[in-house]
Protein backbone atom coordinates (compact mmCIF):
# COMPACT_ATOMS: atom_id res chain seq x y z
CA UNK A 1 0.00 0.00 0.00
CA UNK A 2 1.28 3.46 -0.50
CA UNK A 3 1.46 4.64 2.73
CA UNK A 4 5.00 5.99 2.64
CA UNK A 5 5.04 6.62 -1.24
CA UNK A 6 7.51 3.96 -3.06
CA UNK A 7 9.82 6.25 -5.22
CA UNK A 8 9.61 5.62 -8.77
CA UNK A 9 12.48 3.93 -10.69
CA UNK A 10 13.63 7.67 -11.65
CA UNK A 11 13.77 8.69 -8.31
CA UNK A 12 15.69 5.90 -6.64
CA UNK A 13 18.43 6.71 -9.61
CA UNK A 14 21.20 9.22 -7.75
CA UNK A 15 18.88 12.47 -8.37
CA UNK A 16 20.48 15.73 -9.81
CA UNK A 17 17.63 17.49 -7.91
CA UNK A 18 19.67 18.10 -4.83
CA UNK A 19 18.99 15.70 -1.35
CA UNK A 20 15.47 16.77 -0.17
CA UNK A 21 13.06 15.29 -1.32
CA UNK A 22 9.25 15.58 0.69
CA UNK A 23 7.05 12.36 -1.04
CA UNK A 24 3.58 12.70 -1.87
CA UNK A 25 1.35 13.50 1.23
CA UNK A 26 0.92 9.93 2.91
CA UNK A 27 -3.22 11.06 3.26
CA UNK A 28 -3.29 11.96 -0.42
CA UNK A 29 -1.24 8.96 -1.55
CA UNK A 30 -3.77 6.44 0.02
CA UNK A 31 -6.72 7.65 -1.30
CA UNK A 32 -4.75 6.89 -5.27
CA UNK A 33 -3.83 3.37 -3.87
CA UNK A 34 -7.57 3.30 -3.56
CA UNK A 35 -8.65 4.32 -6.07
CA UNK A 36 -6.21 2.27 -8.17
CA UNK A 37 -7.59 -0.86 -6.57
CA UNK A 38 -11.45 0.33 -7.05
CA UNK A 39 -10.49 0.67 -10.86
CA UNK A 40 -9.35 -2.90 -10.52
CA UNK A 41 -12.71 -4.16 -9.36
CA UNK A 42 -11.58 -5.08 -5.78
CA UNK A 43 -13.54 -4.39 -3.50
CA UNK A 44 -12.61 -1.58 -0.74
CA UNK A 45 -13.24 -0.24 2.76
CA UNK A 46 -12.18 3.41 2.33
CA UNK A 47 -10.83 4.54 5.84
CA UNK A 48 -7.60 6.45 4.58
CA UNK A 49 -8.37 10.29 3.69
CA UNK A 50 -9.60 12.67 5.35
CA UNK A 51 -12.36 13.98 2.77
CA UNK A 52 -16.00 14.99 4.74
CA UNK A 53 -17.37 12.74 2.02
CA UNK A 54 -20.74 15.34 1.31
CA UNK A 55 -21.91 17.42 -1.85
CA UNK A 56 -21.36 21.03 -1.89
CA UNK A 57 -24.52 22.78 -0.81
CA UNK A 58 -27.32 24.16 -3.76
CA UNK A 59 -26.57 27.97 -2.33
CA UNK A 60 -23.05 27.64 -2.28
CA UNK A 61 -22.99 25.73 -6.04
CA UNK A 62 -25.00 28.70 -7.35
CA UNK A 63 -23.12 31.47 -5.36
CA UNK A 64 -19.75 30.15 -7.63
CA UNK A 65 -21.91 29.59 -10.69
CA UNK A 66 -22.59 33.49 -10.00
CA UNK A 67 -19.57 34.37 -9.36
CA UNK A 68 -17.71 32.80 -12.52
CA UNK A 69 -17.37 36.08 -14.35
CA UNK A 70 -15.21 37.31 -12.04
CA UNK A 71 -11.40 36.93 -13.54
CA UNK A 72 -9.11 39.71 -11.95
CA UNK A 73 -6.53 38.17 -9.61
CA UNK A 74 -7.50 40.63 -7.25
CA UNK A 75 -5.77 41.27 -3.95
CA UNK A 76 -3.47 39.14 -2.32
CA UNK A 77 -4.94 39.45 0.89
CA UNK A 78 -8.53 37.85 -0.05
CA UNK A 79 -11.60 39.42 -1.70
CA UNK A 80 -12.55 42.39 0.95
CA UNK A 81 -16.16 40.83 1.44
CA UNK A 82 -14.57 37.53 2.04
CA UNK A 83 -11.98 39.04 4.52
CA UNK A 84 -14.88 40.94 5.88
CA UNK A 85 -17.27 37.61 6.32
CA UNK A 86 -14.45 35.71 7.93
CA UNK A 87 -13.76 38.29 10.42
CA UNK A 88 -17.37 38.22 11.38
CA UNK A 89 -17.27 34.74 11.79
CA UNK A 90 -14.39 34.63 14.55
CA UNK A 91 -16.08 37.64 15.94
CA UNK A 92 -19.74 35.37 16.19
CA UNK A 93 -17.19 32.80 18.32
CA UNK A 94 -15.82 34.98 20.74
CA UNK A 95 -12.59 36.50 19.04
CA UNK A 96 -13.39 40.15 17.85
CA UNK A 97 -11.67 40.68 14.99
CA UNK A 98 -10.73 43.24 12.16
CA UNK A 99 -10.82 42.11 8.45
CA UNK A 100 -7.29 43.95 8.10
CA UNK A 101 -5.92 40.88 10.27
CA UNK A 102 -7.52 38.50 7.95
CA UNK A 103 -5.46 36.78 4.81
CA UNK A 104 -7.37 34.05 2.65
CA UNK A 105 -5.29 31.15 0.72
CA UNK A 106 -6.05 28.23 -1.44
CA UNK A 107 -6.96 25.97 1.01
CA UNK A 108 -5.59 26.38 4.90
CA UNK A 109 -2.48 24.00 3.93
CA UNK A 110 -1.27 26.56 1.64
CA UNK A 111 -1.75 29.16 5.17
CA UNK A 112 -0.12 26.44 7.03
CA UNK A 113 3.26 26.75 4.94
CA UNK A 114 3.31 30.17 4.86
CA UNK A 115 3.19 30.97 8.65
CA UNK A 116 5.66 28.58 9.04
CA UNK A 117 8.12 29.47 6.82
CA UNK A 118 7.50 33.34 7.45
CA UNK A 119 7.82 32.47 11.11
CA UNK A 120 10.99 30.89 11.03
CA UNK A 121 13.08 28.70 13.27
CA UNK A 122 12.19 25.28 13.96
CA UNK A 123 8.78 23.69 14.85
CA UNK A 124 7.22 22.50 17.94
CA UNK A 125 4.33 20.04 16.52
CA UNK A 126 2.17 16.81 18.37
CA UNK A 127 2.97 13.18 18.08
CA UNK A 128 0.65 12.65 16.81
CA UNK A 129 -0.30 15.06 14.42
CA UNK A 130 -1.27 15.65 10.90
CA UNK A 131 0.69 14.77 8.76
CA UNK A 132 1.28 17.83 7.08
CA UNK A 133 3.18 20.22 9.71
CA UNK A 134 6.47 17.96 9.77
CA UNK A 135 6.33 17.61 6.20
CA UNK A 136 6.01 21.55 5.56
CA UNK A 137 8.30 22.48 8.59
CA UNK A 138 10.68 20.13 6.48
CA UNK A 139 9.87 21.90 2.88
CA UNK A 140 10.67 24.93 4.86
CA UNK A 141 14.23 24.40 5.58
CA UNK A 142 13.43 23.64 9.20
CA UNK A 143 13.23 21.27 11.71
CA UNK A 144 9.75 19.71 13.27
CA UNK A 145 10.09 18.54 17.29
CA UNK A 146 7.70 15.76 18.05
CA UNK A 147 6.53 16.30 21.34
CA UNK A 148 3.76 13.98 22.81
CA UNK A 149 0.02 15.04 23.55
CA UNK A 150 -3.12 12.65 23.65
CA UNK A 151 -5.66 14.99 21.23
CA UNK A 152 -3.09 18.15 19.29
CA UNK A 153 -1.86 19.83 21.79
CA UNK A 154 1.69 18.40 23.32
CA UNK A 155 1.81 18.09 26.69
CA UNK A 156 2.95 21.24 28.41
CA UNK A 157 5.98 20.26 30.31
CA UNK A 158 7.51 17.92 27.14
CA UNK A 159 6.63 20.90 25.05
CA UNK A 160 8.97 23.07 27.50
CA UNK A 161 11.63 20.59 27.86
CA UNK A 162 11.78 20.15 23.97
CA UNK A 163 12.44 23.81 23.31
CA UNK A 164 15.47 23.61 26.21
CA UNK A 165 16.89 20.79 24.67
CA UNK A 166 16.64 22.16 21.30
CA UNK A 167 18.03 25.36 22.78
CA UNK A 168 21.09 23.44 23.92
CA UNK A 169 21.56 22.03 20.94
CA UNK A 170 21.62 25.18 19.05
CA UNK A 171 18.38 25.01 17.60
CA UNK A 172 15.51 27.90 18.36
CA UNK A 173 11.85 26.42 17.96
CA UNK A 174 10.13 29.80 17.33
CA UNK A 175 6.53 28.52 17.08
CA UNK A 176 4.30 25.11 17.78
CA UNK A 177 1.35 24.18 16.22
CA UNK A 178 -2.05 22.55 17.60
CA UNK A 179 -4.87 21.46 16.24
CA UNK A 180 -8.36 22.16 17.89
CA UNK A 181 -10.43 19.43 17.64
CA UNK A 182 -7.75 16.94 16.15
CA UNK A 183 -6.90 15.21 13.16
CA UNK A 184 -5.44 12.25 13.93
CA UNK A 185 -7.32 11.66 17.00
CA UNK A 186 -10.64 12.85 16.83
CA UNK A 187 -10.32 14.57 20.28
CA UNK A 188 -10.70 18.12 21.29
CA UNK A 189 -8.18 19.01 23.52
CA UNK A 190 -9.38 20.80 27.22
CA UNK A 191 -9.09 24.04 28.29
CA UNK A 192 -6.86 23.39 30.67
CA UNK A 193 -4.29 21.99 27.67
CA UNK A 194 -4.73 24.27 25.94
CA UNK A 195 -4.07 26.73 28.91
CA UNK A 196 -1.09 25.31 29.52
CA UNK A 197 0.77 25.24 26.33
CA UNK A 198 -0.20 29.08 26.50
CA UNK A 199 1.85 29.11 28.99
CA UNK A 200 4.72 28.03 28.08
CA UNK A 201 4.24 29.92 24.74
CA UNK A 202 4.13 33.08 26.75
CA UNK A 203 7.75 31.75 29.27
CA UNK A 204 9.27 30.49 25.90
CA UNK A 205 8.60 33.03 23.69
CA UNK A 206 6.88 31.05 20.93
CA UNK A 207 4.25 32.16 18.26
CA UNK A 208 1.41 29.42 18.42
CA UNK A 209 -0.27 28.63 14.90
CA UNK A 210 -3.30 26.74 15.75
CA UNK A 211 -5.24 24.70 13.20
CA UNK A 212 -8.95 25.30 13.62
CA UNK A 213 -10.21 23.51 11.08
CA UNK A 214 -12.65 21.25 11.99
CA UNK A 215 -13.59 23.50 14.83
CA UNK A 216 -17.34 23.63 13.73
CA UNK A 217 -17.56 19.86 13.48
CA UNK A 218 -17.27 19.00 17.72
CA UNK A 219 -19.74 16.76 17.73
CA UNK A 220 -21.41 18.26 21.46
CA UNK A 221 -21.39 21.90 20.04
CA UNK A 222 -22.01 22.55 24.09
CA UNK A 223 -18.61 21.23 24.76
CA UNK A 224 -15.90 23.74 26.24
CA UNK A 225 -14.09 24.94 23.82
CA UNK A 226 -10.94 27.25 24.19
CA UNK A 227 -8.44 28.88 21.05
CA UNK A 228 -5.22 29.76 22.60
CA UNK A 229 -6.36 32.89 20.67
CA UNK A 230 -8.54 33.73 23.67
CA UNK A 231 -5.98 33.04 25.91
CA UNK A 232 -2.70 34.39 24.23
CA UNK A 233 -3.95 36.88 21.97
CA UNK A 234 -1.10 38.38 20.97
CA UNK A 235 0.96 35.54 19.71
CA UNK A 236 -1.60 33.19 18.23
CA UNK A 237 -2.68 32.68 14.21
CA UNK A 238 -5.67 30.91 13.47
CA UNK A 239 -6.13 29.01 10.14
CA UNK A 240 -9.75 27.44 9.25
CA UNK A 241 -11.40 26.87 5.92
CA UNK A 242 -14.11 25.23 4.61
CA UNK A 243 -12.84 21.76 3.71
CA UNK A 244 -14.59 20.20 6.47
CA UNK A 245 -17.41 21.96 7.47
CA UNK A 246 -18.89 22.38 4.31
CA UNK A 247 -17.44 19.65 2.52
CA UNK A 248 -15.68 21.72 -0.11
CA UNK A 249 -11.99 20.59 -0.09
CA UNK A 250 -11.74 20.93 -3.75
CA UNK A 251 -12.55 24.62 -3.67
CA UNK A 252 -9.13 25.35 -1.91
CA UNK A 253 -10.07 28.24 0.11
CA UNK A 254 -8.53 28.81 3.46
CA UNK A 255 -8.41 32.41 6.04
CA UNK A 256 -5.63 32.94 8.74
CA UNK A 257 -6.40 35.22 11.36
CA UNK A 258 -3.13 36.84 12.34
CA UNK A 259 -2.54 37.84 16.24
CA UNK A 260 -3.04 40.85 17.83
CA UNK A 261 -0.60 43.54 19.19
CA UNK A 262 3.17 43.96 17.23
CA UNK A 263 3.73 40.40 15.52
CA UNK A 264 0.26 40.67 13.87
CA UNK A 265 1.19 43.82 10.81
CA UNK A 266 4.94 41.83 10.91
CA UNK A 267 3.42 38.18 10.16
CA UNK A 268 0.94 40.02 7.56
CA UNK A 269 3.68 41.50 5.78
CA UNK A 270 5.91 38.33 5.43
CA UNK A 271 2.78 35.75 4.74
CA UNK A 272 1.67 38.38 2.26
CA UNK A 273 4.89 38.60 0.69
CA UNK A 274 5.26 34.81 0.15
CA UNK A 275 1.41 34.85 -0.89
CA UNK A 276 2.43 37.11 -3.46
CA UNK A 277 4.69 35.05 -4.90
CA UNK A 278 3.32 31.64 -4.50
CA UNK A 279 -0.22 31.88 -5.27
CA UNK A 280 -1.09 35.58 -6.12
CA UNK A 281 -4.84 35.40 -4.65
CA UNK A 282 -6.92 32.18 -3.75
CA UNK A 283 -9.57 31.47 -7.28
CA UNK A 284 -11.27 34.93 -7.20
CA UNK A 285 -14.96 33.24 -7.96
CA UNK A 286 -14.34 30.93 -5.25
CA UNK A 287 -13.47 33.57 -2.68
CA UNK A 288 -17.33 35.55 -3.66
CA UNK A 289 -18.97 32.26 -2.66
CA UNK A 290 -17.04 31.67 0.30
CA UNK A 291 -17.65 34.94 1.63
CA UNK A 292 -21.36 33.87 1.69
CA UNK A 293 -20.51 30.47 3.45
CA UNK A 294 -18.61 32.50 6.33
CA UNK A 295 -21.74 34.78 6.98
CA UNK A 296 -23.35 31.45 7.70
CA UNK A 297 -27.13 32.03 6.56
CA UNK A 298 -29.35 29.67 8.26
CA UNK A 299 -29.68 27.19 5.62
CA UNK A 300 -25.60 26.67 5.36
CA UNK A 301 -25.43 26.55 9.63
CA UNK A 302 -28.17 23.66 9.19
CA UNK A 303 -25.91 21.79 6.89
CA UNK A 304 -23.32 22.35 9.38
CA UNK A 305 -24.79 20.74 11.88
CA UNK A 306 -26.59 18.03 10.17
CA UNK A 307 -22.85 17.12 8.89
CA UNK A 308 -21.79 17.20 12.48
CA UNK A 309 -24.81 15.01 13.85
CA UNK A 310 -23.52 12.43 10.83
CA UNK A 311 -19.57 12.69 11.33
CA UNK A 312 -20.58 11.75 14.90
CA UNK A 313 -22.84 8.46 14.50
CA UNK A 314 -20.89 6.93 12.12
CA UNK A 315 -17.68 7.41 14.01
CA UNK A 316 -19.19 6.00 16.74
CA UNK A 317 -20.19 3.11 15.30
CA UNK A 318 -16.93 2.69 13.95
CA UNK A 319 -15.10 2.93 17.09
CA UNK A 320 -17.66 0.72 18.63
CA UNK A 321 -16.87 -2.09 16.01
CA UNK A 322 -12.78 -1.49 16.94
CA UNK A 323 -13.43 -1.51 20.27
CA UNK A 324 -15.37 -5.00 20.10
CA UNK A 325 -12.50 -6.58 17.89
CA UNK A 326 -10.29 -5.95 20.99
CA UNK A 327 -8.64 -2.68 20.26
CA UNK A 328 -8.63 0.52 22.92
CA UNK A 329 -10.53 3.31 20.95
CA UNK A 330 -11.77 6.74 22.85
CA UNK A 331 -14.98 7.86 22.32
CA UNK A 332 -14.86 9.94 18.70
CA UNK A 333 -15.01 13.81 20.00
CA UNK A 334 -15.11 15.54 16.59
CA UNK A 335 -14.75 15.48 13.05
CA UNK A 336 -14.54 11.96 10.97
CA UNK A 337 -11.32 10.55 13.03
CA UNK A 338 -10.89 7.39 14.65
CA UNK A 339 -7.17 6.37 16.22
CA UNK A 340 -7.65 2.76 17.84
CA UNK A 341 -4.61 1.07 19.17
CA UNK A 342 -4.04 -2.19 18.75
CA UNK A 343 -1.47 -3.27 21.40
CA UNK A 344 -4.06 -4.93 23.42
CA UNK A 345 -3.73 -7.64 20.09
CA UNK A 346 0.03 -7.40 19.74
CA UNK A 347 0.48 -11.12 20.80
CA UNK A 348 -2.33 -12.45 18.28
CA UNK A 349 -1.28 -10.20 15.24
CA UNK A 350 1.82 -11.12 15.50
CA UNK A 351 1.56 -14.81 16.00
CA UNK A 352 -1.29 -15.07 12.96
CA UNK A 353 -0.40 -12.27 10.74
CA UNK A 354 3.15 -11.48 11.36
CA UNK A 355 2.41 -8.17 12.21
CA UNK A 356 5.38 -6.01 14.08
CA UNK A 357 4.01 -2.50 12.62
CA UNK A 358 1.92 -0.07 12.82
CA UNK A 359 2.65 -0.09 8.64
CA UNK A 360 2.59 -3.98 8.67
CA UNK A 361 -0.93 -4.10 10.16
CA UNK A 362 -2.14 -1.61 7.84
CA UNK A 363 -0.73 -3.28 4.75
CA UNK A 364 -2.53 -6.89 6.16
CA UNK A 365 -5.79 -4.20 6.78
CA UNK A 366 -5.14 -3.51 2.62
CA UNK A 367 -4.00 -6.90 0.99
CA UNK A 368 -5.69 -9.45 2.55
CA UNK A 369 -9.28 -7.58 3.57
CA UNK A 370 -9.36 -4.59 1.05
CA UNK A 371 -9.25 -1.55 4.21
CA UNK A 372 -7.13 1.32 3.81
CA UNK A 373 -6.17 3.08 6.99
CA UNK A 374 -3.39 4.99 7.48
CA UNK A 375 -0.40 3.98 9.79
CA UNK A 376 0.23 5.91 13.03
CA UNK A 377 3.97 6.40 11.92
CA UNK A 378 2.21 8.96 8.92
CA UNK A 379 1.46 11.54 11.93
CA UNK A 380 4.84 10.92 13.28
CA UNK A 381 4.63 8.00 15.84
CA UNK A 382 7.01 5.50 16.38
CA UNK A 383 5.54 2.32 13.96
CA UNK A 384 5.98 -0.35 16.94
CA UNK A 385 3.35 1.63 18.49
CA UNK A 386 0.53 -0.62 16.36
CA UNK A 387 -1.82 2.48 16.22
CA UNK A 388 -3.79 3.56 12.63
CA UNK A 389 -5.89 6.72 11.67
CA UNK A 390 -9.44 5.95 10.30
CA UNK A 391 -11.38 8.15 8.52
CA UNK A 392 -15.21 7.17 8.40
CA UNK A 393 -16.59 10.12 6.27
CA UNK A 394 -16.01 8.23 2.74
CA UNK A 395 -18.46 5.34 3.78
CA UNK A 396 -21.87 7.63 3.54
CA UNK A 397 -22.27 6.81 -0.43
CA UNK A 398 -21.20 6.28 -3.13
CA UNK A 399 -23.25 8.79 -5.04
CA UNK A 400 -24.86 12.67 -3.97
CA UNK A 401 -27.99 10.73 -3.42
CA UNK A 402 -26.84 8.38 -0.88
CA UNK A 403 -24.59 10.69 0.67
CA UNK A 404 -27.79 13.30 0.99
CA UNK A 405 -29.71 10.24 2.32
CA UNK A 406 -26.89 9.59 4.66
CA UNK A 407 -27.02 13.83 5.70
CA UNK A 408 -30.78 14.07 6.49
CA UNK A 409 -30.91 10.50 7.99
CA UNK A 410 -31.59 10.21 11.90
CA UNK A 411 -30.10 7.05 11.96
CA UNK A 412 -27.74 6.82 9.15
CA UNK A 413 -25.95 3.79 9.95
CA UNK A 414 -29.17 2.11 9.37
CA UNK A 415 -29.40 2.68 5.60
CA UNK A 416 -28.19 -0.18 3.24
CA UNK A 417 -24.74 1.33 1.84
CA UNK A 418 -23.55 2.44 5.27
CA UNK A 419 -24.86 -0.91 7.03
CA UNK A 420 -23.15 -3.23 4.83
CA UNK A 421 -20.01 -1.58 5.24
CA UNK A 422 -20.20 -1.64 8.92
CA UNK A 423 -20.81 -5.49 9.13
CA UNK A 424 -18.06 -5.75 5.92
CA UNK A 425 -15.56 -3.81 8.92
CA UNK A 426 -16.71 -6.08 11.78
CA UNK A 427 -16.30 -9.23 9.99
CA UNK A 428 -12.58 -7.97 9.35
CA UNK A 429 -11.87 -6.89 12.48
CA UNK A 430 -13.36 -10.55 13.85
CA UNK A 431 -10.97 -12.09 11.69
CA UNK A 432 -8.38 -10.19 12.35
CA UNK A 433 -8.27 -10.26 15.76
CA UNK A 434 -9.47 -14.24 15.82
CA UNK A 435 -7.23 -16.27 18.39
C1 LIG B 1 -5.69 19.13 10.51
C2 LIG B 1 -5.86 19.63 9.12
N1 LIG B 1 -5.47 20.88 8.83
C3 LIG B 1 -5.57 21.38 7.59
C4 LIG B 1 -6.08 20.62 6.56
C5 LIG B 1 -6.08 21.20 5.17
O1 LIG B 1 -7.22 21.82 4.85
P1 LIG B 1 -7.41 22.71 3.54
O2 LIG B 1 -8.30 21.92 2.65
O3 LIG B 1 -8.03 23.98 4.06
O4 LIG B 1 -6.07 22.98 2.93
C6 LIG B 1 -6.51 19.31 6.81
C7 LIG B 1 -7.02 18.47 5.71
O5 LIG B 1 -7.01 17.26 5.76
C8 LIG B 1 -6.40 18.81 8.12
O6 LIG B 1 -6.79 17.57 8.44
Amino acid sequence: MALTVTPTPAQQEPSSLGTASIPVSATLAANEAMAARRRRGEPVLHLAFGEAGLPAHPMLRAALARAAGFNSYGPVAGHPALREAAACYWTRRGLPTDAGAVICGPGSKALLFGLITAIGGDVAVTRPSWVSYAAQASLAGRVAHFVPGPAGVPDAEQLARAVSAARAAGRRIRSVVVTLPDNPTGMLASPAAVRSVCSVAEAHDLIIISDEIYRDLVHDPAAPYTSPAVISPERTAITTGLSKNLALGGWRLGVARLPGGGLGPELRARLLGIGSEIWSAPAAPVQQAAALAFSEPPALAARVALSRRLHARVARAIALRFAAAGASVPAPQAAFYLYPDFSPLADVLLERHGITSDEGLAAVLLHKYGVGVLPGSAFGEKSGRLRLRVATSLLYGATDAERLAALNSADPCSLPWIAASLARLEEVLTDLGRR
